[in-house]
Formats: structure tokens, sequence, C-alpha cells
């Protein structure tokens, strides 16, 4: 089969699209053959080392196909079912083997396509806005790249809470995406700080480095930042005294695999958000569908801020 291959870490050239053999699904596990893989920033992260992966790697961390092969022991899909599944790395490749009992059915009414554009950032979205911190209705939320894959879910599922959202952006093509996701303001980085000081109850910042300071100050006294991500790079070593003298602030780094601990928080949030987008609640703004070899040109775009919501790969 055809895949993206990492031998060494770097920049985008460190992508090769190459021949692999085909893999044969093990004890618990299925082959699913892809039909769309998902781009999200943590592939940046592994392809870069920073999140170190043992190489070579295929990298990707979400997609959705047809299992076309089960190992033994296989009891929660069978061959033809349509499923979707993340944060099992390899999905920049043809087909996959995934651990089954991390694979969820995909609504008929849903194209593949979708749900691999939905899975990982809509459970993301979902935990932050639910779990992480319960959204409720008046909250004042700020969400950073609002027009982002992330940042567009998020908005969605604080307005489904009844919240009033901030959001920042860097262009006016991407105020109007965020406007169109529901987004009571939109604001540009630099007038956070201005506008938006001791106003929220919660912050989800997926920027980092960039936006970490003005995020803590736009926090009001016991408000909460939800620093989830780090696309411009991670965030300086902190002084948790700053936390006190801010208004006994919360800060939490969240990821998505402590949110889906077992099969039944996995179908739970998964239920919610491909039911959300198979019911026409929950829209997915697909911004591109590169074909696998073109792998680095996605990577490319991701990272150079040209793209607004989601970014596939299809084999
Ligand atoms: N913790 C978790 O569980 C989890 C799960 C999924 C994703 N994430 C995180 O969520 C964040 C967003 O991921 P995504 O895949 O949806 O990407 P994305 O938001 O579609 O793309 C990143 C956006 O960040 C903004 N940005 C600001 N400064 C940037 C910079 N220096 N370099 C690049 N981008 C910059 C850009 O929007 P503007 O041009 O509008 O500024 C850019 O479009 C990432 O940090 C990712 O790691 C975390």
């Amino acid at each position: 089969m055809r895949a993206i291959i990492v031998t060494t870490p770097g920049g985008s050239s460190a992508l090769d699209y190459a021949e692999v053999p085909d893999p044969v699904p093990g004890e618990g596990e299925a082959l699913v053959e892809v039909a769309a893989s998902g781009v999200n920033f943590i592939d940046v992260y592994h392809r870069e080392g920073r999140y170190p992966l043992p190489t070579p790697f295929v990298p990707g961390s979400e997609g959705a196909g047809t299992v076309c092969a089960t190992g033994p022991g296989v009891t929660q899909v069978a061959v033809g079912d349509r499923v979707a599944w993340a944060n099992v790395v390899g999905s920049y490749a043809e087909k996959q083997i995934v651990p089954a009992d991390r694979l969820v059915p995909v609504p008929d009414a849903l194209g593949l396509d979708l749900a691999a554009a939905v899975l990982l950032q809509g459970m993301t979205a979902h935990y932050l806005t639910r779990s992480t911190h319960d959204v409720r209705e008046g909250d004042v939320v700020l969400i950073h790249a609002a027009a982002g894959g992330m940042g567009l879910l998020l908005t969605q599922m604080a307005k489904m809470r009844g919240a009033h959202v901030i959001a920042t952006v860097s262009s006016g093509a991407k105020e109007k995406l965020a406007r169109g996701a529901g987004a009571d303001e939109v604001l540009r980085y630099g007038d956070v700080a201005a506008n938006v000081r001791k106003r929220c109850h919660v912050v989800y910042d997926g920027v980092g480095a960039a936006t970490f300071e003005d995020s803590l100050a736009a926090l009001r006294p016991r408000g909460l930042l939800a620093l989830y991500g780090a696309a411009s790079g991670p965030v300086p070593p902190f002084d948790p005294q700053r936390l006190n003298a801010a208004g006994s602030l919360f800060l939490t780094r969240p990821t998505l695999g402590h949110y889906v601990t077992t099969r039944a928080e996995l179908l739970e949030r998964a239920g919610d958000v491909l039911g959300w987008v198979a019911d026409g609640s929950l829209d997915v703004a697909v911004y591109g569908r590169y074909p696998l070899a073109e792998a680095r040109r996605a990577h490319d775009d991701l990272e150079g801020r040209r793209t607004t919501g989601k970014l596939l790969l299809i084999p």
C-alpha cells in the first residue's frame, strides 16, 4: 500500500510518500481501508519530533473508512462496517491497523469524509466545553483562532450551551467564518488586551506562546484557562503564584486521551459529535481535500495560517 513515512523528524519535507507492506491485523485489531484522514496540529508536532515517536512511523491521528479484515478476538466491528477513529497514529495511509475498541460507528447519514473531518477536533471541543469546563448559559468565553478546525467547532459548541463567545482571528475572511459559527464579538489578537480584560469565565487557547499572557489577563477571578495547544509555540515556564495574584485563576493543559479513558466515554462523545453532524446541528467546514501524496502541502498550508476549518488527506 502507499503511505506517508517519517524517517527523520523535521520540516514538511520529512513527509515521504512511499510504498510499504500491507499491515496484517493481530489480536483485537481491525484493518481499515482509509477513505479520508484528518490533518491535525498534533501531526506537525509528531513530524517535528516535538512529541517524539519511534522512527520510522506513519503519521496521522484520525481517519474514517471501511473495515476490510479483523484479527482474532474482535467483537466490536465486522468486515464492511463504516468506522472512524481518533488518537491512533498511522492514518496517513491507504490502510491502517486500529485496535477494534478504538473504532466508533459512523451513522449511515454521514459521509466518511465528514466523519474523518470532525471526530478528533469534535471530541476535543466536546470535552473542553462539557468536562474541562461545563459551559453554562451566559458564560463569557474567549476562543482563540476561532476560524481554525478547533475554533469553529468550539465556537458552535459554546453557543449550543448559551455562552457569549468572544473570538480572535487574524483576517477579515476568518472573521466572517467565526461570525458564521456564532461568535458574538470577533477581535484581532492585538485588540484582546484592551477589550477583554477580566471579562471571561473561561478561555480556550490552542495558540499558546503568542496568546498566553492575554488569555490570563482576560479571565475574571476564579476563571479557567484551558491551554489546549501551542500552534504558535510552547508557553515558557510559569510561576504558579501569578494565578493567585490575578484572581485565584485555574490553569489546565488538557489532552483528548485523558477524556476518552473508557470505551463508554469514547462512544458517548463520538456519538454526540457524529450525531450532531448527521442531523445538521453541527457544521463541519472542510477547507481542503488534499491527495495523500500531497501531505507536505497540507502541512505547509496549516502551519502557514493559510487555512480555515479542516484539512483532509484522501488516499
Ligand atoms: N489538547 C487537545 O486535546 C487537542 C486536540 C486537538 C487539537 N489541539 C490543538 O488545537 C490547536 C488548533 O489545532 P487545529 O488543527 O484546529 O489548527 P487550526 O486552528 O486550524 O490552525 C491553527 C491556527 O492557529 C492560529 N495561529 C495563531 N498563531 C499561529 C502561529 N504562529 N502559527 C500557526 N498558527 C497560528 C491561526 O489562525 P489565525 O490566522 O486566525 O491566527 C491558524 O490558522 C493546536 O494547538 C492543536 O495542538 C489540542
